[in-house]
């Protein structure tokens, strides 16, 4: 260690200062308070050895002045006394002292000081160096840190201001500097509010006026002091949403523009397999009906990728209105009741007389209905059960379908609804399907304002329920 000894008696200065090199330490030496205070400036210790009355800056006014020297490491002060009075050594410890020795210094007490100055000193420089790495990164790092206690900004990185256009930030008022940013500030502030208020880790898309697009990021830090500490990551994802609303609008584009084609492709072969168009071959009719096949296949396809994209681009409007659940649930029985009797599936349908009526587009809510009913066909063996049931829960309507289907393992159902997902079941793959039913049925039920659920167990059976607001005029 580098040790400042400072006391205005030569004698114990060269007695403690030869003892303390015999140590291994090196030592430099003052003869009185100010001159120790300016050795201390220009010098790097890692402790103080003083003596505490002295003429002037005195040992205390000293370790005082030590203390108050915020931008230098930490260094130990033992304050050497004459003064055994318990009161004086509690007025050294609180101006800072972490130890003291009474004259006439015995060289043992001296030492075991030491020992415990070195490991003060040693985790003290750990702890600068692991808050100089932190200050590294986050002072380094592109994306804005904030932090928050008590729903006071304590912390905030430069990554954070230069995101947002803030010079000179005011603790009070950076969160509505944040938002001053923003387009739309009010709302936008009303929506953090009920995120935050809903828990957990949350995030927004930020619409800045000069056009980028900031994920702001909110996370619960635990309780700091009692209060509710939060930390808030803003990041700019200006590209990332521009390269994946041009995905969308490239997949609706290509939808589109295949979509002619191949309605061309169909009508054909659906007239060339009407008797009234003149007869084929058997072989010749065999390959149509392929043709056939496929250009079905290929349409659902193109409508799914189509609808998706539309709702991804926000595009997608509901024509809402009064819709009576029994109609919902026969119009889509309807288009699947010859399917569940090639497969001696029985379909039952059990609907209360008094159930409100849902505030719905009722085209959509037919796609989503028919995609369950499908799934429940596909999905269930011959001979199998498909029931449908609805009840009103408060300002909802729930419609439920089960089936005594091949059901699906805990880990397929955490993917469920991602895009293009099939179970890797077997007997879930025999059957056709894209594997984007889901997620179209589970957007489109969501911008109704209501939910879709499901319940499964491999081998047993799925119920999905998809929830509906009750229609109020
Ligand atoms: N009722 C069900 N029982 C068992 N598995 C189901 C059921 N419904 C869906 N699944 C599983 O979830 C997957 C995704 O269903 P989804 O409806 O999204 O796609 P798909 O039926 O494969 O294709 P499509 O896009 O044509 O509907 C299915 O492939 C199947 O593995
Ligand atoms: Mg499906």
């Amino acid at each position: 260690m580098n040790i400042l000894i400072v006391d205005d008696s030569a004698t114990i200065r060269v007695a403690l200062e030869r003892f303390i090199r015999k140590l291994g330490h090196q030592c430099a030496t003052a003869s009185d308070g100010q001159a120790g205070w300016e050795q201390f400036q220009s010098g790097a210790f890692d402790a103080v050895v003083s003596d505490w009355l002295m003429p002037g800056v005195d040992g205390l006014e000293l370790c005082r002045r030590v203390r108050a020297a915020e931008d230098r490491p930490y260094t130990y002060f033992i304050l050497v006394t004459a003064l055994e009075d318990k009161q004086h050594v509690i007025e050294g410890m609180e101006a800072g002292v972490d130890d003291y020795l009474v004259k006439p210094v015995d060289p043992d007490d001296l030492k075991a000081r030491l020992i415990a100055a070195e490991r003060v000193s040693r985790l003290h420089r750990q702890l600068a160096h692991e808050r100089g790495r932190l200050h590294a990164i986050v002072g380094s790092t592109p994306i804005g840190l904030l932090l928050t206690e008590g729903g006071i900004p304590v912390y905030w990185n430069s990554a954070l201001l230069l995101l947002v256009g803030i010079s000179d930030p005011d603790p009070h008022r950076l969160e509505q500097e944040i938002y001053a940013s923003v387009h739309d500030a009010e709302s936008v502030a009303e929506e953090v509010r009920e995120l935050l208020e809903a828990g957990g880790t949350q995030a927004i898309d930020l619409h800045t006026k000069d056009g980028r697009c900031l994920e702001m990021v909110m996370f619960p830090c635990g309780v700091v002091d009692g209060q509710p500490s939060r930390g808030y990551l803003l990041r700019d994802v200006s590209r990332e949403r521009e390269v994946d609303r041009m995905k969308s609008e490239f997949v609706a584009l290509a939808s589109h523009e295949l979509r002619t084609p191949l309605t061309t492709i169909k009508g054909y072969v659906d007239l060339l397999l009407d008797p009234g168009t003149g007869s084929l071959s058997p072989i010749q009719q065999e390959f149509a009906g392929t043709i056939q096949l496929g250009a079905d296949r290929l349409m659902t396809l193109i409508n799914d990728l189509l609808d998706l994209s539309r709702i991804e681009a926000g595009g997608l409007e509901l024509a809402r209105e009064r819709t009576e659940v029994r109609q919902l649930v026969d119009r889509a029985a309807a288009m699947l009741r010859m399917q569940y009797e090639s497969k001696h599936q029985q379909l039952d349908i059990e609907i209360p007389n008094h159930l409100p009526a849902v505030d719905a587009d009722p085209d959509r809510i037919n796609q989503v209905l028919i995609n369950l009913l499908s799934n429940a066909y596909k999905y269930t063996p011959a001979e199998g059960r498909i029931t449908v049931t609805a009840r009103s829960a408060g300002e909802k309507v729930e419609l439920s379908v089960k089936d005594t289907g091949i059901g699906m393992s805990l880990d397929d159902q955490t993917k469920l609804f991602t895009k293009f997902f099939r179970a890797r079941n077997p007997a879930a793959r025999k059957v056709g399907g894209t594997g984007l039913g889901l997620t179209i049925s589970k957007s489109l039920v969501e911008m109704h304002g209501g939910s879709l659920t499901f319940e499964s167990t491999l081998g047993e059976g799925s119920t999905f329920t998809v929830s509906l607001p009750v229609w109020r005029g």
